[in-house]
Formats: C-alpha cells, sequence, structure tokens
C-alpha cells in the first residue's frame, strides 16, 4: 500500500493528504495534552470517541449551512475533510464563567454571563497561546475584519446550535473553542469551520449534577475521562454504531424519536480500526 504523505502533526491529530487534490485525512490520536503539554497522556479510546462526536456535530451543521471542513467519516479513527488554510485564531465562546476567564477576570467558576462572550487567542505553541484582540488580529494580518465578522456570526451560530444540542441531552455548553479557514469555492474564498467539536474542545456539565464530562476532567486530574466522552457519546446516541461485536445477545434499538421499537444484534458497522 503506498505510504501517505504526512501534512502536519498535532497534539491530537494528524493531518494526512487526501485521495482526492483539495483533500485531507484527519486522524484521530489519543494523546491528552494539558498546559501547552505539560500534561500529556495516552487515553485508550479517546481519539475513536471524538472522531465520532465530531462527526455527528459536524454533518449536523453542514444539514443546517453552517459552513465546514468535514466531508465523511473514513474509519474509527479518521474522517475525510476539505484542505484549508487555516486561520491562525481560535475562537472561544463563553456562555458560563470557568477555566482561563475566572483567573483573569476574578469570576467564579459557574457563573452565568451577562451574555455569550466571544475571545480570540492567537495559535502560538511557544507563546501558550495568549489572549488578543481583532486589533492584534487585523494588524499582524491573521485574519481580516470581514474575516473576523465572519467567525464571530459563525461563531454565534454554532454556540446556538450546539447549545440546543447539548440541552437536548441534559448538558449545559458552558464554552468551546472554534478554529476556521479559508476554503475556495468557485474562486472564492470562504470561511468555514474547521479542526474538531469534542469533550476536548468544549468544557460539557451535567445540567442536574454538574459534573464535568470533558478534559477538564484529565486537566483537573478528577480521572474518568474516558468514560466522560463515552457518556456524551452515548447520550447523543453514537455508541450503538461504535461498539464492536460483543456476542452478548440482542439489544435495544432506539428509533428516531428516541421509543425503543425492537431489537437487534449488536455488530460493529465500522470498517475497523484502519488508521491506528
Ligand atoms: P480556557 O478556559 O482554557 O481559555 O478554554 C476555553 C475553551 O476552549 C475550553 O472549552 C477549552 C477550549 N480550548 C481548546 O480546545 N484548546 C485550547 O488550546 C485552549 C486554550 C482552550
Amino acid at each position: 500500500m503506498k505510504k501517505r504523505r504526512r501534512i502536519y502533526e498535532g497534539k491530537a491529530k494528524i493531518l494526512y493528504e487526501g485521495p482526492e487534490p483539495g483533500t485531507l485525512v484527519q486522524f484521530f490520536k489519543d494523546d491528552a495534552t494539558a498546559y501547552n503539554k505539560k500534561m500529556h497522556e495516552i487515553m485508550d479510546g479517546k481519539g475513536v470517541l471524538n472522531n465520532r462526536i465530531s462527526e455527528h456535530i459536524f454533518k449536523q451543521m453542514n444539514r443546517i449551512g453552517i459552513p465546514n471542513h468535514f466531508i465523511k467519516r473514513l474509519n474509527m479513527r479518521e474522517q475525510l475533510i476539505k484542505e484549508v488554510e487555516i486561520i491562525p485564531v481560535e475562537v472561544v465562546v463563553r456562555n458560563i464563567a470557568a477555566g482561563t476567564i475566572c483567573d483573569r477576570l476574578g469570576l467564579t467558576e459557574g457563573e452565568v454571563l451577562p451574555r455569550s462572550i466571544i475571545e480570540f487567542f492567537y495559535k502560538k505553541d511557544e507563546l501558550n497561546d495568549p489572549l488578543v484582540s481583532e486589533e492584534h488580529v487585523t494588524a499582524f494580518g491573521w485574519a481580516s475584519p470581514q474575516e473576523i465578522d465572519d467567525m464571530m456570526a459563525l461563531a454565534i451560530r454554532v454556540n446556538d446550535f450546539l447549545s440546543g444540542l447539548f440541552l437536548g441531552i441534559g448538558v449545559q455548553l458552558v464554552d468551546f473553542k472554534l478554529e476556521f479557514g479559508r476554503h475556495v469555492e468557485d474562486d472564492m474564498v470562504r470561511i468555514i469551520v474547521a479542526d474538531e467539536i469534542s469533550p476536548d474542545s468544549c468544557r460539557l456539565w451535567d445540567i442536574n449534577t454538574r459534573e464535568k464530562m470533558d478534559k477538564d476532567r484529565f486537566r483537573k486530574s478528577l480521572g474518568g475521562m474516558i468514560e466522560a466522552y463515552r457518556e456524551i457519546a452515548t447520550r447523543l446516541g453514537l455508541m450503538q454504531e461504535m461498539e464492536p461485536t460483543r456476542g452478548s445477545g440482542p439489544v435495544l434499538v432506539a428509533s428516531n424519536d428516541g421509543k425503543n421499537v425492537g431489537k437487534q444484534e449488536s455488530g460493529d458497522k465500522e470498517n475497523g480500526d484502519k488508521g491506528k
């Protein structure tokens, strides 16, 4: 088999050359890192869960017209994506105070913010991804004023969509990070959502218990990270398709309206974990 060309390797993902020009293959690793790699551990199965959760979210966004890079999932760890020029700015949307905004502004974790707040961080590991203003983004040419407007408008749409999606499964969307890329379509450059959306890039709290169901379990050494990610996938109705054959007999299958409608033998519908 022809060896694929590796285009880029990040902390949690690898990008390979895709089968067609203008496409890439995004591979989800099991590496969990925090505080710019000061913490680093391999979390068995994280890549598979994030691939599946991110696929679900990006597919839904495509359905409702939020432009993004996702084309299709290829196997347990890989998805085919559109090649974009990544804008070197992370866009964070916050609904509830948590993480760095608490330290910066002296807020208490869990405070509901007066409104959703958008922040920009310059993607630069050597500098620990510093918070920057729109002025920095435009002055240094990382994105134009129009691109900032596009990113902010898309970020708000994603926030509305994701807040509803998670509320429907009893989860509060505290905050999340987006990355954007420039994509050439019919000789026009369009800003689209790139990277991933998963419990690695969101803060997700159980609505009743307020238990953390995201990467803060790792950052704060709380344990149970994979279990929490699996719980998110389960509530989103994704585990049925993910689980390998267990030979444990019939399992209940949910219909679209969430009611159990019948029984089916469990089995792996995936292509297998080719990319591992
Ligand atoms: P923060 O509170 O650490 O600034 O993070 C805000 C949100 O952005 C949180 O959901 C985690 C996410 N995030 C990433 O996904 N990657 C990153 O590199 C950083 C700094 C934050």
